[in-house]
């Protein structure tokens, strides 16, 4: 029997890109081939986020809209799989009639053998493995020159705000063979570009193996030209990550690091096990040892019982350190973890708006001008495509990660070129420039 065509659809983190990459390349090895598009789909899987109350509620809202197109094609499959099925357990089926499947992030293995099943009934899998890190299978990359490398999955921290160990579980690390061996294949395959992936990357270890010494190894790998990760925690840094970056030109000079908050109260509520000091103590360490290094960040606002007082004492920090980029949040009570036992969710939305809006109109000030400095300099961008706002020009990144378009000149210029370019306009989250003549 000829097997339907499947279409997955992502929301979330890049955690969930990389984990499509890994249901798609299942599928493919089961004999199922990739739609062209959604409307050609026989299987359509969501692959959800629960990080935030607002986009676990578009998912749902998006599932109601493909569930009405069952009733025009009674045979199609819905799945619902990933964080959102896993956080709110079976319960989700009755909200969700007209799917099919329901599978958390360690069932991907079994889906085969479920969408065959799910014909005759609903399949629900929500099961947690600690052994499960899909060693197995070959994920199809679709990310163009970059390659998302899962180094390990689950998170044993615990933020009291955080649905992810809730969500993923425990924390489980790949061994460093395997991720050579698919960092090297990978490679070989025309991605120069590799993120590291983890939802606590830099605990990485395996047997002696620490994070610093697999950036060490992922380095040297042939064909690999640019190395990134993401997310570390800044409490579980080791020196030697910094002086291994300091040393491997591969290594790109940028760290996500993120804060959450200024305000010691605030830190020690969100259970991140940092101080205030601490981390700018860290983000010392990091510009002494390699003194170019970009720094971006997540920050909440909000979260329960922020005093103005401690809402300034995330500007000053912000302030202080001046991370290239940030990404900002308001804080949303989920269910199961420690906020939301223990803690009112007590600032009014507007009032979180209000901050919210602050921060950005601030780091956005501080973007602008680390941006605009830039202007003049020649950075070396590796090209990932054409530019999202105008199709005839060309973007890509700088090592310290920052965006940059280019209007292709009259070298024909390629997803995968390596091009120096004069900057000579910047915003607050671009830059623009050109191949100096
Ligand atoms: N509310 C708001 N933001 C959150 N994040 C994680 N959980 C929540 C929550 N409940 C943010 C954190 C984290 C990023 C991935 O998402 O800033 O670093
Ligand atoms: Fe969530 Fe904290 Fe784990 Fe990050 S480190 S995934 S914020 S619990």
């Amino acid at each position: 029997m000829k097997k339907g065509a499947f279409y997955v659809e992502t929301y979330g983190c890049q955690m969930n890109v990389a984990d499509s990459e890994l249901v798609s390349g299942i599928l493919e090895e089961a004999g199922y081939a990739a739609a062209a598009d959604l409307d050609s789909a026989d299987i359509i899987l969501v692959n959800t986020c629960a990080i935030r109350e607002n986009p676990e509620e578009k998912v749902i809202q998006r599932l109601m809209q493909l569930a009405l197109r069952k009733r025009m094609r009674p045979d199609l499959i819905l799945g619902i799989i990933g964080c959102v099925p896993k956080h709110i357990g079976p319960a989700i089926s009755e909200s969700l009639a007209g799917v099919d499947l329901i599978l958390g992030p360690d069932s991907y293995s079994r889906l085969p053998q479920l969408i065959e099943r799910s014909a005759v009934e609903i399949q629900i899998d929500l099961g947690m493995d600690p052994q499960e890190t899909f060693d197995r299978h070959s994920p199809k990359r679709t990310s163009g020159v970059n390659a998302w490398i899962t180094v390990m999955r689950g998170c044993d921290r615990f933020c009291s705000y955080c649905v992810v160990p809730y969500a993923r579980g425990r924390e489980k690390c790949v061994s460093c063979e395997r991720i050579l061996d698919v960092t090297a294949r990978a490679a070989a395959e025309g991605h120069p570009s590799i993120t590291l992936l983890g939802q606590t990357v830099n605990t990485y270890r395996d047997g002696d193996i620490d994070f610093a010494a697999l950036l060490g190894k992922v380095a040297q790998i042939d064909g690999v030209a640019r190395v990134r990760f993401t997310s570390p925690h800044p409490i579980d840094f080791a020196t030697e990550v910094f002086e291994v970056m300091a040393r491997e030109r591969a290594l790109c000079p940028h760290i996500h690091l993120p804060l959450q908050s200024g305000s010691d109260r605030m830190l020690e509520r969100m259970n991140r096990g940092y101080t205030r000091a601490q981390y700018l103590n860290l983000v010392e360490e990091i510009r002494r040892i390699v003194p170019n290094m970009a720094l971006s960040t997540d920050v909440i606002v909000g979260f329960p019982e922020e005093t103005p007082g401690d809402f300034q004492e995330t500007l000053n920090l912000m302030r202080e350190v001046r991370f290239d980029s940030a990404f900002m949040f308001k804080y949303s009570e989920r269910p199961k973890t420690w906020a939301c036992r223990h803690l009112t969710d007590d600032i009014p939305d507007e009032e979180k708006g209000r901050r919210l809006r602050e921060v950005i109109d601030l780091q956005e000030s501080i973007s602008k001008e680390i941006y605009e400095s830039y202007i003049g300099r020649e950075v070396e961008v590796l090209v990932e495509g054409p530019a999202r706002r105008d199709p005839g020009q060309v973007q890509g990144k700088s090592p310290d990660f920052k965006t940059v378009v280019l209007a292709a000149g009259a070298r024909e210029i390629k997803a995968g070129d390596f091009v120096k370019v004069r900057i000579e306009s910047a915003t607050s989250h671009t830059l623009s420039g050109v191949i100096p003549g």
